[in-house]
């Protein structure tokens, strides 16, 4: 295994880095560019079924569950259909209605890297049981949710994921999410075909971005894990999409550097969090360019007003943003729901050296394992 690491000291460094290449590999094969289409050919459901479909339900644990947060917008966004994520752990023990017996309508969407978590399968048995097909992204070959998804597994084709915090993997599910999305749209008419043009290209581009982001915001996030290591909290906010990217920051710091961190919604931070914040406390905004910009803005400057220390991260060349936050993190632009892929690699990277720096273990946190197979 040390071999493996090549030069990396730990495999969540080497794993942040793959990034564009798991990218591009979960891409491969599956787009038509000349013909602007998606070639999901690995999910066993037609045109007709996809069309039935008016309602998913993604399960997920832990990253993949805020990989499934995500997918929500992206479903109901491209393919105007309505999805309920749930923890796969509360949605086996709710007794869910799927769909009534004369409306063969519901699918559910398991997203999981190890294919083998017990809550996952537990909700993909359920579903069954009640006669509603499944489709599972899915990284590890084989696995148990790949077989037991009737609807098809979804392959992320990452590669071996070693690290206990999941960088690559969550990275690829975002784009398998949205894969499978575009694939939605293009059987229920909801995009035309000048609009999938429109997405393909941006997943062409998306992991050169990808690279893009790694080289040019890692000196900064080495600084700012120097200057803010030592903190006992940090707060994320975000809104919308990049809500779950919030939450995933959270998470990753908290997983491997045992700082207490959580993600909010901007717009709650006002109902709770806002009363944590002090000169001491980091504040990381994900701030892009979208429908929401000004609110996240405004969210910032009620930061700036409780003496928060702000991180933002926002768009390359963003100097509204420089000027409003302590620090910007800039990322290249992409199509606003595909930043999140861009968004979440800093925060990777602030988290990692933030344990480093704490003299963390960062591929084996205390008391975490990388695949739960047991309750
Ligand atoms: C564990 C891992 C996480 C992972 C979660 C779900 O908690 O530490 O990194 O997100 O399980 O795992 P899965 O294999 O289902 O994606």
């Amino acid at each position: 295994i040390a071999a493996a690491k090549g030069d990396y000291r730990h495999f969540m460094q080497k794993e942040i880095d793959e990034q564009p290449r798991a990218l591009m590999d979960v891409l491969r094969g599956r787009i038509d560019q000349e013909h602007g289409r998606i070639e999901l050919t690995d999910i066993r459901l037609s045109d007709a079924d996809l069309r039935r479909v008016r309602r998913i339900y993604a399960v997920a644990c832990g990253t993949a569950w805020h990989a499934g947060l995500v997918a929500k917008f992206l479903i109901e966004q491209l393919a105007r259909v309505r999805v309920e994520v749930d923890y796969a752990s509360e949605f086996r023990y709710r007794n869910p209605i799927l769909q009534s017996d004369d409306e063969r309508d519901a699918l559910l969407l398991a997203i999981t890297q190890s294919g083998e978590t017990v809550d996952t399968l537990a909700a993909m048995e359920e579903a069954r049981n009640q006669g509603v097909s499944s489709v599972a992204i899915v990284n590890a070959i084989g696995s148990q949710a790949a077989r037991l998804a009737d609807g098809g597994p979804i392959y992320l084709h990452a590669g071996p994921e070693i690290g206990v915090a999941s960088t690559k993997a969550f990275t690829s599910m975002l784009v398998a999410a949205y894969l499978f999305a575009l694939r939605l749209a293009q059987a229920r008419g909801t995009l035309t075909p000048a609009q999938i043009r429109e997405h393909i290209q941006a997943l062409i581009e998306l992991p050169g971005k990808a690279a893009q982001t790694i080289e040019q915001t890692t000196p900064l996030c080495i600084k700012l894990a120097e200057r803010y290591h030592k903190a006992s909290n940090a707060l994320f906010l975000g809104r919308q999409i990049n809500y779950p990217i919030a939450l995933e920051g959270a998470l990753k710091l908290k997983e491997i550097s045992y700082i207490h961190a959580e993600g909010y919604p901007a717009g709650e931070m006002k109902h709770g969090p806002i009363a944590l914040i002090d000169e001491q406390m980091p504040v990381i905004c994900i701030a892009p360019r979208d429908h929401i910009y000004e609110k996240m803005v405004s969210n910032i400057e009620q930061v700036r007003a409780r003496h928060g220390q702000v991180i933002a991260i926002g768009h390359l060349g963003d100097e509204l943003l420089a000027e409003k936050a302590h620090h910007l993190i800039g990322v290249p632009a992409t199509l606003p729901l595909l930043q999140p892929v861009l968004n979440v690699i800093p925060l990777q990277i602030f988290a990692y050296h933030v344990a480093v720096l704490r003299g963390c273990d960062a591929d084996q946190p205390r008391n975490l394992a990388k695949s739960v197979t047991v309750e």
